[in-house]
């Protein structure tokens, strides 16, 4: 019996297990693949709230909030794990190429310095000197200073050696097959091994999750939305900025490649990467870097981000049942907000205290659960 049982080895399971288990408690982490093999190891890794959520409010909130954790989340992990996670402070650029764009830019330019962030308005020739590869067509840009990236592979696998290194029981290659229940209590889970048995069992398996709160008769929204990414080379293409457009992101990361996204395809669980996505990436960021055409190729992948209904996570207990919940549903952003997940979700599992969770709860789409 473990206190905790979460299952999904994602970048939201593995920092909910290592937070967890930095607090002293006992936990299992499932999952039927390899360690982060599904969203978590295909995502760019932008840590970018204020260029990702487009007007104020809980999602903003929750980002900004997950980003200023980022420092000493990272730091304690690097030294517990004694990993480099490449944590790259590198600014975001949001360009406009048009007069549209611009007009659009400099509203919300307005509120975000209003309420208070760290953004700054730039002029063509401003850009061209932060970046010098940038197009000749970009009109004007805000740049966010305190947005970056960070290496979420290495993330992924620094959060792995945090959990074992904190005695977390991690079980990968485990296929979870139904909720081990008693009454309207959730016991554990049924594994092609066995029960395993918990005092509180967290869905975090991604875009698998509404599957699952499927077997608690309890239909939650959720369904994979696929990325396709590719990476270049940045031989020959010294950017230090992260530049976002309207049809794209160009993310240059310290391994030597540049992160170029994004497709937003409704897929199903398919993961592979189509010729038309790799035409939507190469033309959704020519019109911002151009010289980036002649960048050698180095690969491409696809992962399934986890949407939901209304764009926001699922957190916190799942309606008409006791010792389950759900942190889950953070589609473009799980490596942004796994650090607020981990610390919210343990808070929660800690004091019972759902309430502060109140505007992520399952519960806003699950009218009548089917277990009360
Ligand atoms: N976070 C960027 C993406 O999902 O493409």
């Amino acid at each position: 019996m473990t206190d905790c049982l979460l299952v999904g080895g994602g970048i939201i399971g593995l920092s909910l297990a290592y937070e967890l288990s930095r607090r002293g408690m006992t936990v299992t982490l499932v999952e039927q693949g390899d360690w982060g093999g599904q969203a978590s190891s295909a995502a760019a890794g932008m840590l970018a709230p204020l260029k990702e959520f487009s007007k104020p409010g809980d999602m903003l909130e929750l980002g900004v909030a997950s980003l200023r954790l980022y420092p000493e989340w990272v730091s304690a992990l690097q030294e517990v794990s004694g990993a480099d996670v490449q944590a790259t402070p590198s600014g975001v650029l949001t360009v406009a190429l048009t007069e549209e764009e611009t007009a659009s830019m400099e509203k919300k330019y307005r509120w975000q310095k209003e309420a208070g962030y760290n953004v700054q308005w730039m002029s063509a020739r401003e850009m061209q000197e932060l970046e010098p590869l940038i197009t000749e067509h970009a009109m004007a840009g805000i740049y966010s200073r305190e947005e970056g990236h960070i290496n979420n592979r290495l993330l992924l696998a620094a959060l792995v050696l945090a959990c074992r290194n904190q005695g977390v029981k991690l079980l990968s290659g485990c296929v979870v097959t139904g909720m081990a229940t008693e009454g309207t209590r959730v016991v554990g889970v049924q594994t092609a091994a066995g029960k395993l048995l918990a005092s509180h069992t967290v869905i975090t398996s991604g875009a698998w999750a509404g599957i699952m709160a499927g077997w608690l008769q309890c239909p939650v929204p959720i369904r994979p939305v696929r990325g396709q990414v590719a990476a270049v080379s940045s031989i020959g293409f010294p950017l230090q900025t992260v530049i976002f457009g309207t049809t794209g992101y160009i993310t240059p990361k310290r391994d030597g490649k540049i992160v170029l996204g994004a497709t937003e395809d409704e897929a199903g669980f398919q993961r592979e990467v189509t010729l038309s996505g790799l035409t939507h990436i190469v033309n959704g960021v020519r019109p911002y870097v151009p010289a980036l055409q002649t960048a050698a190729f180095l690969e491409a992948w696809a992962g399934l981000r986890p949407a939901t209904a209304d764009g926001k996570p699922l957190l916190g207990p799942v309606p008409g049942w006791q010792g389950i919940s759900i942190a889950a549903g953070h589609f473009r952003n799980g490596i942004l907000l796994s650090p607020i997940t981990a610390k919210v979700m343990a808070d929660y599992l800690e004091s019972g205290q759902a309430e502060p969770l109140a505007s992520f709860s399952p519960a806003r789409f699950v009218q009548s659960p089917a277990a009360i």
